[in-house]
């Protein structure tokens, strides 16, 4: 059998909150050439708290580096073609390892997590006017359980393996972006300890204006500044990749790591969105919609955060993102699957909920995790309201699949306020954008078309251009004329625009409940 003769190929990892992904992609095309996913096991040992296993993680990325090369020579396509590999990543979760032993030193403490929530209300509670905006003029971020400086805080407080290694000095802090490419580049023995911009406008310790670490925020949540990793750009050569040859992946030691960049970043460069107003919502575990703000960040006065979007190369420019971030879209799916066990799998969600075709005034908030934008109220539980003796799990069912539509309701409605220019179509993706019925329903609660690409794998497409594109490989220009024909498909609102909106109020009313259920 003969080789099948391509272009250079970019590979990129995509570490996702539920799931790991290897891809390779066509550099001439943007064409998926192959893939391999696996789950990822989430750990809930407290009411609120959500960890996950470090070395799971690190393990998953190379099982599907190995079946990927497997399906790649199964194709008769050449591995030494692939030239460079991108990272990206469930932003946030963060981890602390032993740079010595190359141990991790206790879970990832995912994004999600909610233990932190009596230190953020102290932490408001102590600012001027008790305002959690108290350090948004420096990292775009109100003060919140999601990002990781509190986490690593917990981590120090907490565990006594963390602290004793932070006063030996030999913690060092990343998230999860930063413990793959430190692994994968050698570990203990001289593993590249670095994350990129994205990554690091997560942590709250990051000044989005100077792109670089801030002391005065590091001592404010007592953080040593050399637990640190280096912050690079999105777009640039990290390191090379060090597999030992006895592994099967071991066929991708050499090759360059070239491009990191946060999960929802690295879906707005796969979907284009370089021009200064484009946006892109993405359905994954949570749901983030994401607008271009070109090379000024832009503060919101509706809630969003202000985010680092890329900075493609050194010397290139960085350019920023409002972001409106939804804790729970598809961690909806999985806790009706295996909390309540109303189906079996996601595609059953979708026959379940199109064969009663309405909620029956049935509202679900899912405030799991407290609620993020545009309310950022920790404290928000989940609801389900509006029940009868009529209501069975088809409705409930049809309320999940609202419930996503309704918060990317909510924070578009922001971003149109804060930008005054009102996005008149949305560009989506995510493994959610396959149920035809949620991309409906999205369409007619917005009252705009919704437009998916027919390529789903947009984040890691994007963290495979940066790594295609970065200096010392170039096998990618960023150009989006390069690519071939970009195909997608247009979901038109079908329902009156009044009905929409009658309904969207009862969603905000529910929503308020969800705020105040306690008192
Ligand atoms: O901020 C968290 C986000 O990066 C997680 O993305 O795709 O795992 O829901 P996802």
């Amino acid at each position: 059998s003969h080789r099948v003769m391509l272009g250079p190929l970019v590979a990129a990892i995509d570490q996702g909150t539920s799931s790991t992904r290897f891809l390779v992609f066509n550099s001439k095309t943007a064409e998926l050439l192959s893939h391999h996913q696996v789950e990822i096991k989430q750990s809930f040992p407290k009411e609120g708290w959500v960890e996950e296993d470090p070395k799971e993680i690190l393990q998953s990325v190379y099982e599907c580096m190995e079946r990927t090369c497997e399906k790649l020579t199964q194709l008769n396509i050449d591995i030494s073609n692939i030239k460079a590999i991108g990272v990206t990543n469930q932003r946030e979760t963060t981890l602390v390892w032993d740079k010595e032993t190359g141990e991790p030193l206790y879970n990832a403490i995912v994004w999600l997590d909610l233990r932190t929530q009596s230190t953020v209300e102290r932490l408001i509670n102590k600012t001027p006017g008790r305002n959690k905006n108290h350090l948004k003029h420096k990292t775009g971020l109100p003060i919140s359980t999601y990002f990781s400086a509190v986490k690593l805080r917990w981590l120090m407080d907490n565990v006594r393996e963390v602290h004793e290694a932070v006063v030996s000095r030999r913690a060092m802090f990343g998230t999860v972006d930063s413990w793959l490419i430190w692994c994968l580049t050698g570990g203990k023995s001289g593993g590249v300890h670095c994350t990129d911009v994205t990554n690091a406008s997560r942590t709250m310790l990051f000044n989005i204006h100077t792109l670089d670490w801030d002391p005065e925020l590091c001592r404010y949540f007592g953080v040593p500044m050399e637990i640190l990793p280096r912050v690079r750009s999105s777009s640039e050569i990290y390191g090379l990749m060090k597999i030992c040859s006895s592994r099967k992946s071991g066929a991708l030691s050499g090759i360059p790591i070239s491009g990191c960049l946060g999960d929802q970043s690295a879906a707005l460069v796969g979907q284009m969105c370089f021009q200064d107003g484009q946006a892109k919502n993405t359905y994954g575990t949570g749901c983030f919609l994401l607008r271009n703000t070109g090379a000024k960040p832009v503060m919101s006065d509706h809630g969003l955060l202000t985010t680092v979007a890329y900075k493609l190369g050194r010397d290139k420019p960085a350019c920023y993102a409002l972001e409106g971030s939804v804790a729970i879209a598809g961690a909806v799916v999985r806790w009706l699957q295996d909390n309540l066990g109303i189906i079996e799998s996601s595609e059953e969600l979708e026959e379940l909920a199109a064969s009663v075709g309405t909620s029956y005034g049935c509202y679900f908030v899912p405030a799991f995790s407290g609620l993020y934008a545009p309310y950022w109220e920790p404290s928000a539980r989940g609801i389900i309201c509006g029940l009868t003796q009529f209501t069975n799990k088809r409705h409930l069912a049809f309320a999940a699949l609202e419930a996503v539509c309704f918060q990317t309701r909510e924070i578009l409605d922001a971003m149109n306020q804060d930008s005054g220019i009102p996005l008149t179509q949305l560009q989506v993706d995510g493994g959610m954008t396959s149920n035809r019925l949620l991309m409906q329903l999205q369409a007619d609660i917005l009252c705009i078309p919704v437009v998916k690409p027919s390529m789903p794998e947009t984040t890691a497409l994007g963290a495979a251009m940066a790594a295609g594109a970065a200096e010392g490989v170039s096998v990618w220009s960023l150009s989006p004329e390069d690519l071939s024909e970009v195909t997608s498909e247009k979901f038109e609102p079908q329902i009156n625009p009044e009905e929409s909106e009658l309904r969207y109020a009862r969603w905000k009313k529910a929503v308020q409940k969800s705020m105040n259920w306690e008192t």
